[in-house]
């Protein structure tokens, strides 16, 4: 698959090791120029180029976008339509500034990069996951049961179900934490799910739902 991956940073970039060990095609960008990652583009190996984010988002089939929220904004909407996003960001307002409408609790920082991406069918993930973990804690040697959970949340069942794959092809389970709004707020900083390292059981007893 074509994966684009806009943010080549903790989770971008360790993320795009994955796939691509995976056997994916991967573009990556950062905020300055594609000269700028020669080192981590031959780090990642595989069958990977460095690009700008706009070349990033034409490029993949699937985007994965992990940059800080606070610059959502930066991102041209064109070229995400249709596609599959896949959003690992958080709210921080330390590093991001205060956003009044998740203050406020009337959205999710997920459905703040759908109303800016319009058309892009956005699936919450990886954004309960430190670096450090999704490095080493993937193991596909392990039956799904036992293997770490990277919680997922969307409203387009079918672009879930391929995050999900994904998923499950870098060594973790996938865990349907329900829509942008109530699954996206499931997955937000401090709750009881976050930054945890957690089975498919695990969860279940936590959130009280089957996972998939
Ligand atoms: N760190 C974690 O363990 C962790 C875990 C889960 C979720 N997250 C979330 O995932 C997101 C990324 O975190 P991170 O730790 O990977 O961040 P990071 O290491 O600071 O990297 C951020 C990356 O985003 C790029 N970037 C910033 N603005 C951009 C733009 N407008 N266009 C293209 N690229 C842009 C930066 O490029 P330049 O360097 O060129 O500016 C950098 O490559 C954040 O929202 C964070 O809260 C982080």
């Amino acid at each position: 698959m074509k994966i684009g991956i806009i943010g080549a940073g903790n989770i971008g970039g360790n993320a795009a090791k994955l796939f691509a060990k995976a056997g994916h095609e991967v573009a990556i960008a950062n905020s300055r120029s594609p000269e700028t990652l020669a080192g981590l583009v031959a780090e990642i190996g595989g069958n990977t180029k460095a690009v700008t984010a706009e070349e990033a988002a034409d490029f993949g089939e699937i985007v994965f976008v992990s940059i800080p929220l606070g610059k959502i904004d930066e991102l041209s909407p064109d070229g995400f339509t249709g596609k599959i996003v896949i959003d690992s960001n958080n709210y921080y307002p330390d590093r991001d500034g205060q956003i009044a409408e998740l203050d406020s609790d009337e959205k999710t920082s997920s459905e703040l990069l759908a109303e800016h991406l319009k058309g892009a069918k956005i699936v919450k993930a990886f954004n309960t996951i430190w670096f450090e973990h999704l490095k080493t804690q993937g193991n596909k040697e392990l039956p799904i049961e036992q293997r770490r959970v990277i919680f997922v949340a969307g409203d387009d069942k079918e672009a879930k179900k391929t995050v999900a794959d994904l998923i499950e092809e870098i060594g973790f389970a996938a865990y349907d934490t329900g829509s942008l709004r109530e699954g996206g707020k499931n997955q937000q900083p401090n709750t009881a799910i976050y930054n945890r390292n957690l089975t498919i059981p695990e969860a279940s007893a936590i959130l009280g739902s089957q996972g998939y």
